[in-house]
């Protein structure tokens, strides 16, 4: 292991996800096993710019484990895009020693981190701290266990309504332009039609789909659509399929942001827990311009170039079976 860096500093960007709290205690608390100064940066690159950093201990993130959002709060910096704003946040890291940066967020704050490192040559490690899980290069991002156990949760209260009334009911959960939140709470919950971005489905096709399940009788319908799937939005969607058909009464739910709250998951703690560590580790045994993840339960760092390059693709086998699930 190399031993040269000294002092290190954290921040949130993006969206907040559950786990982000899980995750900035394991950094702060690795960073202090290996005898480092963790500082930590408010309001993410934006902080950075406005020198609102501090210097943490063991006991600044004491009972943050479980708590959603992130103490350090997040933004999305305009400033930073520009170069007067990486100039005045790479001198603040430099007014204090600062080695290196451990980021947490989603492919905006690796976009932001790339260019840093590479302009001033700091080294930065990447943690997939995002709900909607569109990043290659792990298998899952922090805060999107949670974030599909929070929909799922809400998509069986919607059932039980539904079906008292023998209602449709279209969810949208996030997910941005990605369908997999979208995917696993609507395998999960049981949804008659799952819409996503990543897979196309025409209106004939969704109306082919309830028609079928109101000839067997099916006495409510769900279709869980992700935010991305359809350019005119689920209201549009909805009032469309109404149009054609009404075999049931139509609602819309649109479950929002409560997605980014809660407590985390156990799944999402252990996931922060082992890559703020290892974002850590990596950051003393040289690694730089890298995100931290897990591909298939190893953790494994790739370049953030490779994580950004393409669209993470869709699980075939989650579209495969939610297919014949929805089928009767
Ligand atoms: O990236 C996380 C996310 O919650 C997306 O799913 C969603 O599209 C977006 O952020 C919402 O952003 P904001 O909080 O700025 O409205």
């Amino acid at each position: 292991m190399k031993d040269e860096i000294k002092k290190i500093a954290l921040l949130t960007s993006g969206g907040d996800a559950p786990g982000m709290n899980t995750c900035i205690r394991a950094v702060v608390r690795a960073g202090i096993y290996y005898n480092l100064e963790v500082y930590g940066i408010k309001r993410g690159y934006q902080g950075l710019i406005e020198n609102d950093i501090q210097l943490m201990s063991s006991r600044s993130v004491s009972n943050i484990i479980q708590r959603g959002g992130t103490i350090l709060k997040s933004a999305r910096s305009k400033d930073f895009m520009l170069q007067s704003g990486m100039d005045a946040a790479y001198q603040n890291l430099k007014n204090k020693d600062i080695d290196a940066l451990i980021v947490i967020g989603g492919d905006g704050t690796f976009t932001g981190a790339n260019i840093f490192s590479n302009k001033f040559d700091i080294p930065i490690i990447g943690i997939p701290g995002t709900i909607d899980n569109d990043l290659n290069g792990t298998d899952a991002t922090i805060g999107f266990d949670t974030a599909t156990n929070t929909a799922l949760d809400a998509i069986d209260k919607i059932r039980d309504t539904a079906n008292s009334h023998n209602r449709l009911f279209f969810i949208e959960v996030m997910g941005r332009d990605s369908g997999y939140i979208a995917i696993k709470t609507g395998i999960s919950g049981g949804a008659e039609a799952i819409l996503i971005p990543e897979k196309k489905t025409t209106i004939n096709e969704l109306i082919a789909i309830l028609d079928r399940g109101s000839k067997q009788k099916k006495s409510s319908s769900l279709v869980v659509i992700a935010e991305g799937g359809e350019s005119g939005g689920v209201i549009d969607l909805a009032k469309k399929v109404e149009e054609r058909f009404s075999y049931y009464d139509t609602r819309v739910t649109i479950l929002g942001h409560l997605q980014r709250g809660g407590t985390p998951t156990c799944t999402d703690r252990v996931l922060a827990s082992l890559l703020g560590v290892r974002a850590v580790e990596g950051l003393k045994e040289g690694k730089s311009n890298m995100m931290v993840g897990t591909i298939n339960k190893k953790v494994v760092f790739t370049p953030f170039e490779k994580a950004l390059k393409k669209k993470k693709t869709i699980d075939r086998e989650l579209l495969r079976i939610s297919k014949i699930l929805s089928n009767n």
